[in-house]
């Protein structure tokens, strides 16, 4: 199934900003060079991160999920002056290949790439944060939310990745051997009872989950 129609795809990037150069080549590397290059968050979605952030401002931003690098790019775009932006991933084969596009972004000083399990490392990690994305293993998810919700700040923001799952959790009989589809549907039923906080599904790509800390 496809995240979105092409021609509205191709419309909405039409009249939408360009991708840096730095960005489009990531975006190229991991097309040609990366197993499972549509994990990363491409053009359109890639401007929605940057926008989301470029409203918050944030002084502080986590993202569990780097992948090849294109989502914190992204993300960084909205860094306060002096921010940063911390982002997790397990995998060793992509890290010094990703050190190295941050290396060359305008961002260098203001990343903070770490490189081991999500969980362990979330758990001694002392920042609080005014934007979070998820955006890593789904089975996760609930647990990277709520070691995640207390370190985030009143008003903060946290976006979460593929809660549509290729629209399968609209079927849940029909895609009953996915084991994942379930996941996600009971993460979202978990948001969507949730106290203290706003949220809202965004058809956006494979779907993104808009949350805000209640609070400010
Ligand atoms: C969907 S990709 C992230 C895409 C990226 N955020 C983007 O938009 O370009 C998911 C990433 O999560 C990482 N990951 C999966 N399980 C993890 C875990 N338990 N701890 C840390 N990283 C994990 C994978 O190695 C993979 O690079």
């Amino acid at each position: 199934m496809d995240f979105l129609d092409k021609r509205i795809e191709d419309y909405c990037l039409a009249y939408s900003d360009r991708e840096s150069s730095l960005l489009k080549e990531i975006n190229e590397y991991t097309s040609n060079n990366v197993p499972q290059p549509r994990m990363l968050s491409g053009h359109l979605q890639g401007r929605f991160l940057s926008m989301i952030s470029k409203i918050k401002n944030p002084n502080c931003i986590l993202e569990i999920g780097t992948y090849t690098g294109y989502s914190a790019l992204c993300m960084a775009e909205g860094l306060n002056k002096g921010g940063k932006l911390i982002t997790i991933d397990k995998d060793t084969s992509l890290h010094k290949k990703v050190s190295d596009f941050f290396r060359r972004s305008n961002y260098n000083n203001q990343i903070i790439q770490k490189l081991g399990n999500a969980v362990d490392i979330l758990s001694e990690i002392d920042d609080s944060f005014d934007l979070v994305f998820i955006d890593a293993d789904k089975r996760n998810y609930k647990t990277y939310f709520e070691m995640v919700l207390p370190k985030v700040n009143p008003g903060g923001i946290i976006l979460v990745d593929n809660v549509l799952w290729s629209g399968k959790v609209t079927d849940l009989t029909e895609n009953k051997d996915d084991r994942l589809t379930k996941v996600m549907d009971d993460f979202n039923k978990f948001i969507s009872n949730l106290k203290g906080v706003k949220k809202m599904i965004l058809p956006i790509r494979d779907g993104i989950t808009i949350i805000i800390k209640n609070g400010q």
